[in-house]
């Protein structure tokens, strides 16, 4: 019986992982960029929520994030919120949504925009890194772009105008893409592209966990107690077992 118990545990552990396998793969010969993600880092956050409001927000919703408390988790203001990271007429305190309409955005490019409120958690944050710097032209394609860990995705290249154009340099055996050259420069320098998107998806990492911010805040306060806590505790049993010996 309770072997029976320990095998249905590890069947039902490895069904909860097999989707994580999957993405680490890649699918097969899939080369993804890593990059480090600092929740610490307020000021990329913040960066990195601008991009988010200036390029995304058109097309994708967070509707499980609010404005006004990712601002204060964020350490920005309600004024420069207002004005300078709400396009879309919403108030402070609403979810935020897309102005388009559903519809038309299928209509547009094919397939819905996703909510990209736990986007950084679905598909990790690697992969998001990767994606946002991995847009190539392809003429072949409706939006004119492709790109190399997303193929025939129906996304247009949004952060042309920082990242400048880029082609296929090389192609795999099975006609992957695996090296790109940047073909027309964007304002920004190579180096400072892959900076901005890393504050991007700091940012989409922390959408998907607000609740992180919230933890690392406490944790010191929690261990500082727990010390505090043991140290009377010591005290306490020295106390007690003081007649005892
Ligand atoms: C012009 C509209 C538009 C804008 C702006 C836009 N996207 Fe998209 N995005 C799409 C569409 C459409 C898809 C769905 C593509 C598909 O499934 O083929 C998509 C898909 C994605 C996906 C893949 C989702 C999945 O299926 O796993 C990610 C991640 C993403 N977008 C991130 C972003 C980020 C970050 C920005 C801002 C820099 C952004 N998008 C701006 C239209 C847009």
């Amino acid at each position: 019986m309770k072997k029976m118990t320990i095998k249905a545990l590890a069947a039902t552990a490895m069904l909860m992982l097999a989707p994580v396998a999957g993405f680490a793969g890649g699918g097969g010969n899939l080369h993804l960029d890593h990059v480090k993600i600092d929740m610490g880092d307020k000021a990329s956050l913040q960066r990195g929520f601008k991009l988010f409001a200036n390029y995304c927000l058109s097309c994708h919703a967070a509707s499980y994030a609010r404005y006004n408390r990712t601002a204060s988790d964020l350490g920005i203001s309600e004024i420069m919120l207002k004005e300078n990271l709400i396009f879309t007429g919403a108030k402070v305190h609403s979810p935020m949504k897309v102005a388009m309409p559903a519809e038309g955005a299928k209509d547009w490019f094919g397939k819905t925009p996703p909510d990209l409120s736990v986007i950084a958690r679905s598909r990790g944050t690697d992969w998001l890194y990767t994606y946002l710097r991995g847009f190539y032209l392809d003429p072949k394609k409706p939006v004119g772009t492709n790109n190399t860990v997303f193929p025939d995705v129906g996304m247009p290249h949004v952060l042309w105008e920082l990242q400048g154009w880029q082609e296929a340099a090389e192609r795999s055996e099975d006609g992957h893409v695996t090296k790109l050259t940047l073909v027309e420069p964007g304002a920004m320098q190579p180096e400072e592209y892959d900076a901005a998107v890393r504050d991007l998806v700091n940012f989409l990492a922390y959408l998907g966990e607000p609740a992180q911010l919230e933890r690392s805040r406490l944790g010191p306060w929690v261990l500082l107690f727990l010390l505090v806590f043991s140290f009377v505790a010591y005290l306490l049993k020295k106390e007690y077992w003081k007649d005892v010996h």
